[in-house]
């Protein structure tokens, strides 16, 4: 980006520096004012927004391009050219009303449900029928005129397009499409490279629009999602509604109580969630695996890959609180030590740790891997109520007979708790 803003300034040199100037810091002074202001915890919002931003910028340039376009004499090179400016808006455009719903169902303004129209694959065919149809309208448009309503024709059928492929699709799956977009994202700016004729633009978009694939394929294959399914928008299992009973009855604990359990383990496993990071409680759990540690206890973390809001989000706050890396295990690393493990603690954490997303069919998470904390012989949550974490579904282990509920803010249990293993 630095290369790229360096290069426009001094090809602006010669007129319209002052206006190129004066966006950049306004633009680069708002961006950096944002991020610099945004939780950790907010940062899927951010990311979506920023998406929609490239969305928006590519649909701008796609006019800008139509409306004053470069001069092309060979009539080959001038359909090339439509055909870029085709593209790159339908794929803005859809980036744009994507990410806007993404960005609505994080915040919590739209609700996590996925919204399913009766026939939305169809519908979803129709739409992309109706397109390419625009498309030959926009490519063999006689005037201007009728090439712009061609355009803004496929612009309102390609941001029903992108509302509804997002809308369908359920709270629990929204980390791959927040990095589906992110790889769309990629697409629609590698096309304005191709309408701009600048390599940079492309060589950058296409690095975007390809490790956004792969890592919207990765997150699937480990929330095990069909990745077809997550790119034609909504997934089969979301359409099921919890069927099982939950039995069995919530048992609290008390400060006291963990402390004993935990000065009495041998093995510990930390199981950290989005509460953990919510409550800002790592530099505690830090201390509280030193003074383990320091007990002749062996402390390690199991981390879910979509723990918390982020990919890494767990990572990265354990990093901050100097816990050691070697001690950091993935899910597919420690899942096979629970049933060996004596005490597992779970902070703020919910869906990642639900045994409904195995045994009940007909949960919305049903088939997603979950860490099976329940093997093990005592699980001591962290959680502020019996509230349901971001799938809104209800989680079976707070029920369970080896299970013990630490009700209250995580930063506060676990402060209470390292105080209480120091005395
Ligand atoms: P969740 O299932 O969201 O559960 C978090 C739990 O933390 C809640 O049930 C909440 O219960 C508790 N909590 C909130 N604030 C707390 C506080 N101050 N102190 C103690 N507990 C607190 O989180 P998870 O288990 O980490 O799972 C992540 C979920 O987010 C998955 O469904 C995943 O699909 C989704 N997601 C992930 C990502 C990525 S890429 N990681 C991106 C978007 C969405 P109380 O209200 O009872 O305290």
């Amino acid at each position: 980006m630095v290369i790229a803003i360096i290069a426009t300034l001094l090809i602006a040199r010669g007129a319209g520096f002052e206006i190129v100037l004066g966006a950049a810091v306004v633009g680069g002074g708002a961006g950096a004012l944002l991020a610099k202001r945004v939780e950790m915890t907010q940062m899927p919002q951010l990311v979506a927004v920023l998406h929609s931003f490239v969305g928006l910028a590519a649909v701008l340039i796609g006019f800008n391009n139509y409306l004053a376009p470069p001069v092309l004499t060979d009539t080959t090179e001038i359909a090339i050219h439509q055909c870029e400016i085709y593209l790159g808006v339908l794929i803005g455009t859809i980036t744009f009303a994507g990410s806007i719903v993404a960005f609505l169902k994080l915040q919590g303004t739209l609700s996590g449900k996925p919204l399913m129209i009766p026939g939305r694959h169809a519908l979803n065919l129709v739409i992309v029928f109706a397109c390419i149809a625009l498309g030959y309208r926009f490519m063999t448009a006689p005037t201007q005129a009728d090439g712009i309503v061609a355009l803004i024709a496929m612009i309102v059928l390609a941001i029903v397009l992108g509302l509804h492929l997002v809308m369908a699709i359920g709270g629990a799956d929204m980390p791959v499409v927040v990095s589906m977009l992110n790889s769309y994202s990629g697409w629609a700016a590698a096309a304005t490279g191709f309408m701009l004729n600048n390599d940079l633009l492309i060589t950058t978009g296409a690095l975007v629009g390809s490790s956004g694939a792969i890592l919207s394929y990765i997150m699937c294959r480990a929330m095990n999602r069909s990745f077809l399914s997550v790119i034609l928008g909504g997934f089969g299992a979301t359409t099921a509604s919890s069927s099982a009973a939950i039995e069995g009855e919530v048992i609290a604990t008390s400060i006291d109580e963990v402390c004993t359990i935990l000065r009495e383990a041998s093995e510990v496993i930390i199981v950290p969630g989005y509460g953990m990071a919510v409550a800002q409680a790592q530099t505690t759990i830090s201390e509280i695996t030193r003074k383990l540690t320091g007990l002749g206890v062996r402390v390690r973390f199991g981390i879910h890959p979509v723990a918390g809001r982020l990919p890494g989000h767990m990572n990265v706050l354990l990093a901050e609180a100097k816990v050691p890396y070697d001690i950091v295990l993935e899910m597919d690393e420690i899942n096979e030590d629970f049933h060996n493990t004596d005490v597992v603690l779970v902070i703020g954490a919910n869906d990642i740790v639900n045994p409904g997303a195995l045994e009940d069919p007909g949960s919305p998470i049903a088939g997603m891997p979950v860490l099976e904390v329940w093997k093990a012989r005592t699980v001591v949550v962290s959680k502020r109520s019996m509230a349901a974490g971001y799938a809104g579904v209800d989680n079976p282990l707070f029920y369970k007979d080896n299970t013990r509920m630490l009700f209250g803010d995580a930063k506060g249990s676990v402060d209470a708790l390292l105080k209480q293993l120091a005395a």
